[in-house]
């Protein structure tokens, strides 16, 4: 009896093992939220647009937001707006304009939130005149923090080492990478335009002190006027798979092969994005838009308006096979006009951090420009 009793035994400690190893059912519910940015006031600023979510080191959250000053529009004067909470996103600060691009033709365009762990720095990549419109050059921007988001430094002017290539970072967050290849290397995505649209990523290996050039995919024609339909890769979402590749969702601009995401993966640590790694997912259907992908855990999520014309319906989905399939509940968090969209998560060890993460949005009634607004998500149901 002896050795089947042992079997037994170990047939029992490979359950419970397999068991502890699994994570909890992901069963998603909007646990508070509220408006962070409310525009069209008497104020000075006109429209809040283009938000942006990160967590800090000290287990802080950052919301970021451009603050147009005259206008709804992309162009134009604007100041770069922040709010922190130090209480897991219950109370918020007053807004703080961190940066004035003064009165520029074409002003400042967020942006991407990049944390650099090892150092406790936050760093904020940005781009000036962007659109070329009655101003040239176009520079890529960066201004930073030590002190979790209190105070900023300078802006820094990234293209004395990029160049004057126009530039839009994100809108998201950038990475720094956990694990192999180019472990510790900050990497900011984003697209270009009028010298050529495309993903471009820019890399730091040296916690931000110095930029050059990494990953591409380039629209095509390249460096010509587009049609619908053409291939036009635009605004991203780097996310980092616990395998160390690093995904990036990307919004599809003229429509190629589909109304839904295009998603490329990069094997080396953003320096190449091969044609290889180039899919279409068909599951994540979006009007144009930029959208949010977050990895926690193992789980990917992904937040957008899910609808092929329309900016309404901000949905937020999940995966647990790293995007190769989605679960087919979502949650629905606002129905009506809803566009651009991120997500973060606190990265602490506390039972409370692993619960929730956060997506920050372009949220109205009539259209999806009127407030931005912070959905704190539960993962597990409320449990
Ligand atoms: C940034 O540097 C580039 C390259 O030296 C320069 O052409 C551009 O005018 C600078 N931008 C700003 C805002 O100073
Ligand atoms: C909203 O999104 C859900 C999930 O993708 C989808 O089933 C539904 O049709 C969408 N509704 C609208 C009005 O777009
Ligand atoms: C998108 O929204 C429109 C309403 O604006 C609706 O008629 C349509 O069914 C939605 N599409 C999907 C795929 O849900």
């Amino acid at each position: 009896m002896e050795p089947l009793w042992c079997v037994f035994l170990l047939v029992l400690l490979l359950r419970e093992d397999a068991d502890s190893s699994q994570s909890p059912q992901i069963d998603p519910l909007v646990y508070d939220e509220q408006l962070l940015w409310v525009g069209g006031g008497a104020g000075e600023v006109n429209t809040y647009r283009i938000p942006l979510l990160t967590f800090t080191p000290r287990g802080s959250l950052l919301a970021f937001s451009e603050a147009r000053k005259h206008s709804s529009g992309d162009i134009g004067a604007k100041f770069i707006a922040l709010r922190r909470s130090t209480d897991k996103g219950a109370t918020w600060s007053p807004t703080y304009f961190i940066v004035d691009d003064g009165s520029l033709e074409d002003g400042l365009n967020l942006g991407s939130v990049v944390v650099d762990e090892q150092t406790g720095c936050v760093l904020l990549v940005y781009s000036l005149c962007f659109h070329r419109y009655h101003c040239s050059p176009s520079s890529t921007m960066l201004v930073e923090s030590l002190d979790d988001g209190l105070t900023w430094s300078r802006p820094r002017n990234l293209s004395e080492q990029l160049g004057v290539k126009s530039f839009a970072p994100g809108p998201g967050f950038g990475i720094q990478k956990r694990y192999d290849p180019a472990k510790g290397r900050l990497v900011v995505c984003g697209h270009g335009t009028l010298e050529g649209n495309g993903v471009f990523c820019v890399l730091s290996d040296d916690h931000g002190r110095t930029w050059r050039y990494g990953a591409a995919l380039k629209s095509i024609p390249y460096n010509q006027p587009k049609k619908s339909l053409d291939f036009n890769p635009d605004e991203c979402q780097p996310v980092e798979l616990q395998d160390g590749s690093i995904l990036i969702n990307v919004r599809n601009q003229n429509n190629y092969h589909c109304r839904c995401r295009m998603v490329v993966r990069s094997l080396d640590g953003g320096e190449t994005l091969p044609v290889d790694e180039l899919l279409f997912d068909h599951t994540l259907i979006d009007p144009m838009v930029a959208a949010g992908a977050l990895q926690k855990e193992g789980v990917l999520y992904f937040s957008n308006p899910a609808n092929s014309t329309d900016r309404i319906n901000m949905t937020l989905r999940w995966s647990l096979t790293d995007g190769r399939s989605w679960e087919d509940e979502a949650l629905q968090i606002w129905q009506g006009p809803s566009g651009y969209s991120s997500m973060t998560t606190l990265v602490g060890d506390s039972v409370e951090d692993k619960k929730y993460i956060f997506i920050i949005y372009e949220k109205g009634h009539r259209e999806s420009v009127e407030t931005i607004s912070l959905a704190k998500v539960h993962l597990y149901g409320g449990r």
